[in-house]
């Protein structure tokens, strides 16, 4: 079964041409539109701009996507779209075109959650994982931990209860002057330091509840820049600058698996997933690895282009899911809900 995958849920606009087979999801194409420029005057997503942004790029994605796979309309046998969470002005645009298509082609279409589809990027590292699974899906709108029971079905354990982590690392590179967007640019400065900043303190619960938190951590990143004259304009090259990115993103691996050994006691998990944008940088995966080593996890963390959103990752996980109906009526949610 040949599925075209279409992901537009923020500020990129990708497809994929995804083959499923027995053996697990065979990625054909995927082109990806980044957007990077248009935001990085503002520091962050401009949600309107990008929404108009995604009406430019998605014919030229989709044509580039199919070339690149050697297929035409009449090869592809199902359409998967993001349906939500996201911006809704850019859910729409693809959702829309997705929903058209479908109906000229008479074509199964398949609505899909995001962080199902980010899950579903693990299916191309490990088709075969043994379930029940971890899935720590983070990324710069989501930090959520879920039991997965398989593919499709998600319980959820924790979540953050205020910024995602992605915003954390977003923040950070903002406030440092380092550019947009932050993740990326904070691992690579953090790579390069010689030596950790200062520990920052985990924050505590008074009702005791499993979540996270990350504003604080902002807040202790704004603190530690204002304590240091001139730091914020000095640049990726400066050891202080790099001592406390690596302290960041060893504060942020550190605190995202701390749950981990615990639930995967509880819910006799035999694996771990990593997954969605965060999941690119190099402290989580290295401390992820050791982790599932120490706890005899399987881990499936994707390649760092199936972390971050992709048209690939929607495809994987619309090729497992019943197509809708009746196109017309299924609407993208911006808030939608896992079921
Ligand atoms: O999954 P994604 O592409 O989009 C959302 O659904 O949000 O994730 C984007 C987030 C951004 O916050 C970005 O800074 C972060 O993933 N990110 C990283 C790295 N690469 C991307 N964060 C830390 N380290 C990275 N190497
Ligand atoms: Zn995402």
């Amino acid at each position: 079964m040949l599925v075209l995958g279409l992901e537009s849920s923020c500020d990129d606009c990708s497809a994929a041409v995804v083959e499923e087979t027995p053996a697990g999801p065979v990625l054909k194409a995927m082109v990806r539109k980044s957007q990077d420029e248009l935001h990085a005057p503002y520091g962050g997503v401009v949600p309107e701009l990008a929404a108009r942004e995604h009406l430019l790029q998605l014919r030229s994605v989709i044509g580039e996507a199919l070339a690149v796979a050697g297929v035409g309309w009449k090869a592809i046998d199902r359409i998967a779209v993001t349906q939500g969470p996201g911006l809704v002005g850019c859910l729409l645009t693809t959702f829309s075109a997705a929903k058209a298509i479908a109906w000229k082609e008479g074509m199964p279409w398949v609505p899909v959650h995001h962080l199902l589809g980010h899950l579903n990027a693990a299916r191309f590292v490990v088709p075969g994982l043994p379930f029940p699974a971890l899935a720590l899906l983070v990324s710069g709108g989501h930090t959520h931990l879920y039991r997965a029971r398989d593919w499709t079905h998600l319980e959820l354990l924790q979540k953050t209860r205020d910024d995602a982590a992605g915003e954390a690392f977003d923040k950070t590179a903002r406030m440092l002057n380092l550019g947009y967007p932050g993740g990326p640019i904070v691992d690579l400065c953090a790579q390069r330091a010689s030596a950790s900043g200062e520990a920052f303190t985990a924050p505590k619960f008074r009702d005791g509840k499993a979540a996270w938190s990350f504003s604080g951590l902002k807040t202790g990143v704004k603190m530690r820049i204002a304590s240091q004259p001139g730091l914020e304009l000095a640049g990726i090259e400066d050891p202080r600058v790099q001592a406390l990115c690596r302290i960041l993103q060893e504060t942020i691996a550190k605190w995202l698996l701390k749950p981990i050994p615990d639930f995967a006691r509880a819910t006799g998990a035999q694996s771990l997933v990593v997954s969605g944008g965060v999941a690119c940088n190099s402290e989580l995966r290295t401390q992820a690895k050791a982790l599932a080593d120490s706890l005899g996890l399987r881990l499936a963390i994707p390649e760092p282009r199936l972390c971050t959103d992709n048209g690939a990752m929607i495809a994987a996980a619309g090729a497992l899911l019943h197509p809708a109906e009746d196109p017309l009526p299924v609407n993208a949610d911006a808030d939608l809900k896992l079921t």
